[in-house]
């Protein structure tokens, strides 16, 4: 039987270092779909395209194209054939990756490929919207959320390890303005599907947030 593990919540609450060692230990294809908004975002600003401008943002959707590709058990983010895995990071494309996916015709474009991802395979998809609105059915939903002051200072940490010296402050102002978006798009927003089990993990660390999230999957598929 293939399982969709559905795991949705803020930015910087942890989905994607558990999604990824989650993907290994359980052998899932893990799909981070927050990249693929990501590379939308840096298209746009590759191309002098406003981000702000949904017309000129849906008028550019044709000549993008993203692939998620999987080297050494890795996933490669390919838009339109260079491997832009690295550059997406950058804090400029997450606020980029924020406003385009408001978007419906942006959000449109994406939901049949990763719908396709997760029917022949059992996936760890991540995003923000996959349990409400891209999984509904997902056999296992989980909801990760933590206190914005402890997403920032986690995020700021990572910042500051790939060399990319933001003020905290703006790390946190950041963190913010990407929960409010999220939170208040009319198009597919964050929140919480009915049957998703919450796990806060702001009093959490990496290790104790893994074994919750890996407990609460195990417990699902021995059902
Ligand atoms: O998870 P992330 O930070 O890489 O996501 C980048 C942006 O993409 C985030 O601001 C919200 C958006 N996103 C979304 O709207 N729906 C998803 N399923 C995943 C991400």
């Amino acid at each position: 039987m293939n399982y969709r593990i559905a795991l949705d919540g803020p930015s910087g609450a942890g989905k994607s270092t558990i999604a990824k060692r989650l993907s290994a230990e359980l052998g899932f294809v893990y799909v981070d779909t927050g990249a693929m908004y990501r590379s939308i975002g840096l298209y746009c600003l590759q191309n002098g395209i406003d981000t702000s401008d949904k017309a000129a943002v849906t008028a550019a959707l044709p000549q993008i194209d993203i692939q998620l590709k999987y080297v050494d058990g890795e996933q490669r983010v390919v838009l339109n054939g260079t491997d832009v895995s690295k550059e997406i990071r950058i804090n400029e494309v997450s606020m980029a990756a924020s406003k385009v996916s408001a978007y419906k015709a942006v959000r449109a474009f994406l939901l049949d490929t990763q719908r396709n991802m997760a029917k022949t395979q059992s996936v760890i998809m991540d995003g923000r919207d996959i349990g409400t609105v891209v999984l509904p059915d997902a056999e296992i939903k989980i909801f990760i959320v933590a206190a914005p002051e402890e997403r920032a200072k986690r995020r700021y940490k990572e910042l500051i390890e790939r060399g990319q010296n933001v003020p905290f402050e703006e790390v946190l102002a950041d963190i913010i303005q990407r929960d409010y978006n999220d939170e208040n798009r009319a198009e597919a927003p964050l929140r919480q599907a009915e049957d998703a089990i919450r796990l806060d993990t702001s009093l959490l660390d990496f290790e104790q947030s893994y074994n919750a999230v890996l407990e609460i999957a195990k417990k699902r598929m021995a059902e």
